[in-house]
């Protein structure tokens, strides 16, 4: 092969502290354990920080009992050359329903001015329609609006399909396109093909997002990165590999002496492992990472399942204690996806599938219990999908119910003042409404837990005062 000798140094977008710590640690690093790191991080000359969004929003608030805007305002006070980046799942935002337009231009507006510069915005059927306002809000706030394209095999996913999409991504006004790879499926020489094909079509930078789990990840990068692609993804080897990304260190060395030579120095990258070491030591110790997590999982390409939804599908089974039907479920998998249009397999609607994929098989009748997900799917509500739904499926699970094709949130409306109204008595920051339309449940426990802590504080403060405490 032929490498053009002209420099073109690879970039590197550092996920440690988003999806490697979602993948393998179910999201549980905490801001308190980022922080004392992120000035290093910011000296390595990363393209960007992969800090915020994703799962971490949820889990923030959830099990850590923390404002995940204020982590993004701490991480931001000391990075200071690095480009923070945040995943965004379009009109859903991190949530799992879609949202109106003003709640989503509302978000993008905050997390632009609480400090993040690059905004990867994906929609689990790539439909166009759920990404367009979040990339006008991006662009309207001077943010980097890249959309990412869930990327999935199947009869419908040919080259024609990637590139005609990459096409339209362009003339919507996104900066760049990610093939968001989540499962790992995108093998070696058809990153070659894929990535090829891509820069033949457009301009703008094309980067490339993939997981470990089947092994391929670091193979599929170099044959990426010789083929033109612009950024990889990668994280810290302490939490790279297995379900995470390829392992920044092996990347930068791999391509040391060549045209794409990164020129990281690695004895920063050792002092930054060297960090994170215990905080994965601890994690194995306490079972958070699981090592069935860090090998290869080559069901992942059998099934073309991601990782992830695999360990779902586990636990559901567990809970119902019909683990016996784990490989009838997986067999599955691929038939409910079908039925459903042939969608990509990603948050929501890999939940989605995997979870209709159970009631097939454990009611022992294909659709004879439908979820409600499964039903707003197939009448719409989540958009367009790559193939037609399956008909008689359809009839089964939504009878005469109306099906709709507009832009699923054409029909939500404006609700931000809505929601403002019914946390009003909570809200101590603007960004609090964001928070509460997510997760609200969780919000309000969130909101009720801090201003508890409060109350605590000002009691300590009083008696310490009142000279109760000894000092
Ligand atoms: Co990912």
């Amino acid at each position: 092969m032929i490498i053009d000798m002209a420099k073109k140094p690879i970039k590197i977008t550092e996920t440690i502290l988003r999806d490697a710590h979602q993948s393998l640690i179910a999201t549980r690093m905490s801001t308190e354990q980022m922080l004392p790191i992120v000035e290093k991080l910011d000296q390595v000359g990363y393209y960007s920080l992969e800090c915020w969004g994703g799962a971490t929003f949820d889990a923030s608030l959830r099990f850590l009992k923390e404002d995940p805007w204020e982590r993004l305002r701490q991480i931001k006070a000391r990075v200071k050359n690095t480009k923070l980046q945040m995943l965004f799942r379009g009109q859903n935002i991190l949530g799992y329903r879609p949202y109106g337009d003003d709640v989503v231009e509302y978000f993008v507006q905050k997390s632009i001015a609480n400090g993040i510069d690059i905004i990867r915005i994906f929609d689990c059927l790539n439909d166009l329609r759920n990404l367009e306002t979040a990339v006008n809000a991006s662009n309207k706030e001077g943010g980097h609006a890249q959309i990412a394209l869930s990327y999935t095999l199947g009869d419908a996913y040919t080259l024609e399909y990637w590139t005609n999409i990459a096409k339209e991504i362009e003339n919507m006004g996104a900066q760049s396109i990610c093939i968001k790879d989540m499962a790992g499926l995108l093998l070696p020489y058809e990153a070659t093909r894929l990535v090829t094909a891509l820069k033949e079509t457009v301009r703008i930078p094309i980067q490339l997002h993939t997981h470990y789990t089947s092994g391929v990840a670091s193979m599929t990068y170099l044959k990426a990165v010789e083929a033109g692609v612009d950024v990889i993804d990668c994280a810290m080897s302490p939490f790279a590999l297995g379900t995470s990304q390829p392992a920044t260190e092996v990347m930068v060395e791999t391509f040391k002496g060549t045209p794409y030579d990164t020129g990281f120095d690695q004895n920063l990258l050792a002092e930054i492992a060297d960090y994170f070491r215990p905080i994965r030591d601890e994690a194995l110790d306490s079972g958070l990472l699981n090592p069935k997590n860090l090998g290869v999982n080559i069901k992942t390409l059998l099934y073309q399942v991601p990782g992830g939804m695999l360990s779902n599908l586990t636990s559901q089974l567990k809970e119902q204690h019909a683990e016996d039907k784990y490989y009838e479920v997986l067999e599955e998998v691929p038939r409910v996806r079908q039925d459903l249009g042939e969608c990509p397999l990603v948050t929501p609607s890999s939940q989605i599938v995997g979870t209709q994929a159970v009631f097939n098989v454990l009611m022992g009748e294909r659709y004879k219990m439908v979820t409600k997900e499964t039903k707003a799917v197939l009448s719409g509500h989540y958009g367009r999908t790559v193939k037609p739904f399956n008909p008689e499926v359809q009839k089964k699970c939504i009878g005469d119910e109306e099906i709709i094709t507009c832009r699923p949130a054409d029909l939500v409306g404006n609700e931000l003042s809505t929601l403002e109204a019914e946390m009003a008595q909570y809200k101590e920051q603007d960004e609090d409404v964001l928070s509460y339309a997510l997760f609200p449940q969780v919000a309000m426990d969130f909101f009720k837990y801090r201003e508890a802590q409060k109350t605590k504080v000002d009691a300590t403060v009083a008696d310490t005062e009142n000279g109760a405490y000894p000092v």
